[in-house]
This record gives C-alpha cells, structure tokens and sequence, in this order.
C-alpha cells in the first residue's frame, strides 16, 4: 500500500468515488460531495478560498500495481487550526486493514512533518468501523457532538477522536531518519 498527494490525473477516480452513492458507506451521506468532474477540475486549480479548504490536502491510497483503493485527508478544522483527518475507501476494498494502516501513516507523517500538539478525526456514532480503526492508530474518544452533521434526514451525533503528540510518541510505521 502507497499514500501519495492527489494529482490532476486522479480527477476521474475522484469524481467516480464523489458520485457513487455506495461509496460514502452507510454512515454519510449518499451523495455528500457530488460533484461534476468539471467542478472538481476546477477545484483543483483554483482551490476555493473557504475556511474548510485551508490546507485540505488528499492523499491517494493505493495498492504497489499503483490501482486506486481510496483517498485520506487532512485539513485544519476552524476556528482553533486544529488539524483534521478523515478517510474513504471503494466498498470492495474495505475490510482488508488498508483503512488503518492508511490512518497510522497518516498520524506518523503529520507528526513528523508538522508542529502540531494533536490530530482530530469526528466519526458518525454508529460507525463503529471507522472507531476501531481510529482506535488503531492510537486515538482515543474525546466526547460526543450532538447533532453535529444532518445525515439521510437526521440531525446526527459525531465521536470527537483525538491523539496527542507525547501519547505518539513515535512513528509506527514510517521510521525517522535522525542526523548523525
Ligand atoms: C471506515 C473505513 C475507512 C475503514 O477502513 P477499512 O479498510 O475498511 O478498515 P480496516 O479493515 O483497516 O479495519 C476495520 C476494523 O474494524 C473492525 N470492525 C468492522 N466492523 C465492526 C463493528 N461493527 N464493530 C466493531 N469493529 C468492527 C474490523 O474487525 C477491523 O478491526 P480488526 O482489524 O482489529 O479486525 C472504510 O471501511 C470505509 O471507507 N468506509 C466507508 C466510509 C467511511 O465510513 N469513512 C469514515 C468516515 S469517518
């Protein structure tokens, strides 16, 4: 398995995953994030100046013969920039492990490549697969949102997930390359 930055190349994947309504998985909403792949171009080049897209950058997930299984991100959440991730995978590659070794990566290079004190991630509280793999890679629940999303027709409560810098400690997958 591969993590690398999404590039322009990816659009088509982007808006096949966007626009299927079995890819947001039962605990999003179906279509969440449709989008026209022109629209997407277009975000791509000339990123939105909203809070949200701050620094949101996605990261292919992919498998070594270089086949697309999903995409993780990490943005800064406002108003306090704290830094976010969230991941997605296609329904047929889910189940395997890829989505917690993709979160524990994930965590790993944001703490390496960035000063930041903790990474966040907010999960529907019925999605307990998203828990688990949360729970993984060394994230602890921080407390729940009330209705905090409106998902299929209902106000919703979100899991605040959170690990901190001293309880990383180090990386688990990616290794640090000290200078002697
Ligand atoms: C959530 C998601 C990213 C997880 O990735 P994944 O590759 O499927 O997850 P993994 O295979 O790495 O791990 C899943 C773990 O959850 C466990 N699990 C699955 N269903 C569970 C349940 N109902 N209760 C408890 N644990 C459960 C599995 O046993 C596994 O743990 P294990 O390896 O210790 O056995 C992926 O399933 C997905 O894309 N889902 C749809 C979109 C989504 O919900 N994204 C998250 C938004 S917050």
């Amino acid at each position: 398995m591969n993590l690398r930055v999404l590039e322009r190349d990816d659009i088509d994947f982007l808006a096949e995953c966007f626009n299927n309504m079995y890819f947001w998985g039962e605990y999003s909403n179906p279509v969440f994030e449709q989008t026209s792949k022109s629209g997407l171009m277009q975000n791509f080049d000339n990123p939105p100046n909203i809070a949200i897209s701050i620094e949101w950058k996605k990261f292919i997930v992919q498998k070594k013969d270089g086949n697309r299984m999903g995409f993780v991100w990490h943005f800064i959440n406002q108003p306090y920039g704290v830094m976010e991730i969230g991941c997605f995978f296609v329904p047929s590659e889910r189940g395997k492990g890829y989505g917690a070794e993709a979160t524990q990566l994930m965590v790993d290079y944001l703490f390496l490549s960035k000063n930041i004190g903790r990474i966040q991630a907010c999960t529907n509280v019925r999605n307990k697969t998203a828990q688990k793999v949360l729970e993984k890679a060394g994230l602890k629940i921080e407390g729940t949102i009330r209705k905090l999303l409106f998902v299929r027709g209902a106000w919703t409560d979100y899991h605040l997930y959170s690990i901190l810098r001293e309880e990383w400690k180090e990386p688990k997958i990616l290794t640090r390359t000290e200078k002697k």
